[in-house]
């Protein structure tokens, strides 16, 4: 039996569709039993009509399946993703979370693998609060933050450890680090439900499924373009990361 992964998030303008997908792709190619789900667009449709890119997201995704409360009880990893407003989590993706009360009151948002993604214009607008915001409802629920720390290196390159995360603004996350940030978070998660599983589920029979690691103290994180620079303030040189 295969791992249910559900990717539950909300985007207005393609951001975290993109992501979304990408994660998708991911989870599927892991062995993974995936439901892709955008959550319903709540707001007027005079604001949506303000923006030309809104609008066309909102009919672009028209015809895709929208997220209900079943699919979060349906899966054994939980995705969920949010644009950062005003460093906080969107509220159509809050709506859904706040229709899940009675399936908390069962336990059945219980002992499941959650991780976060989100995505900011720039790089220090909220992503972390935003990632938090969500996993305290996770907290509530009972259910398993699976964050993923440093144990890849590109998390030495976007500097997130609390999930998967993007600023759209230009050169602020390298074109590659998401990419790469949105497969090491969803094999961290399907590893993570494989520890207290069997790895068959993950669909490698028979193999065995690499833990995470953390870097040892002192050891350099890789990176493909490292190079020792000099701060222009102090003159001291450093490992670019
Ligand atoms: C109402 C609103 C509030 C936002 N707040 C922030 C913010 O606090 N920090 C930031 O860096 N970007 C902020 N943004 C930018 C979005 O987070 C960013 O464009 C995101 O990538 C949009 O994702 P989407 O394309 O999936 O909708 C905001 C955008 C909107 C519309």
């Amino acid at each position: 039996m295969s791992v249910k992964v559900a990717i539950v998030y909300y985007s207005a303008t393609g951001t975290l569709q993109a992501m979304a997908e990408r994660l998708e792709r991911t989870a599927t190619d892991a062995g993974a039993e995936v439901r892709r789900r955008h959550v319903r667009e709540i707001a007027p449709q005079a604001a949506i009509d303000s923006r030309p890119e809104w609008r066309a997201h909102v009919d672009a995704v028209a015809g895709e399946p929208v997220a209900e409360p079943d699919d979060l009880d349906w899966a054994d990893v939980v995705l969920l993703g949010s644009p950062t407003r005003y460093g906080n989590v969107a509220s159509q993706l809050q709506q859904l979370l706040d229709t899940t009360g009675p399936l908390w009151s069962e336990g059945r948002l219980a002992d499941k693998v959650y991780a976060a993604f989100t995505a900011s214009q720039t790089a220090h607008g909220g992503q972390e609060v935003t990632l938090l915001s969500l996993y305290t409802t996770v907290m509530h629920w009972g259910g398993i933050v699976v964050t993923p720390g440093y144990t890849d290196p590109v998390k030495f390159v976007d500097g997130n450890p609390y999930g998967v995360s993007h600023a759209t603004a230009p050169r602020t996350t390298p074109r590659w680090a998401t990419p790469s940030s949105t497969r090491s978070t969803t094999s961290h998660g399907a590893r993570s439900t494989s520890r207290s599983a069997s790895p068959r589920d993950l669909g490698a029979p028979g193999r065995r499924v690499p833990r995470s690691r953390v870097l040892a103290v002192g050891e350099k994180p890789w990176h493909p373009r490292r190079r020792v620079v000099r701060s222009r303030y102090t003159g001291r040189r450093w490992s670019e990361t």
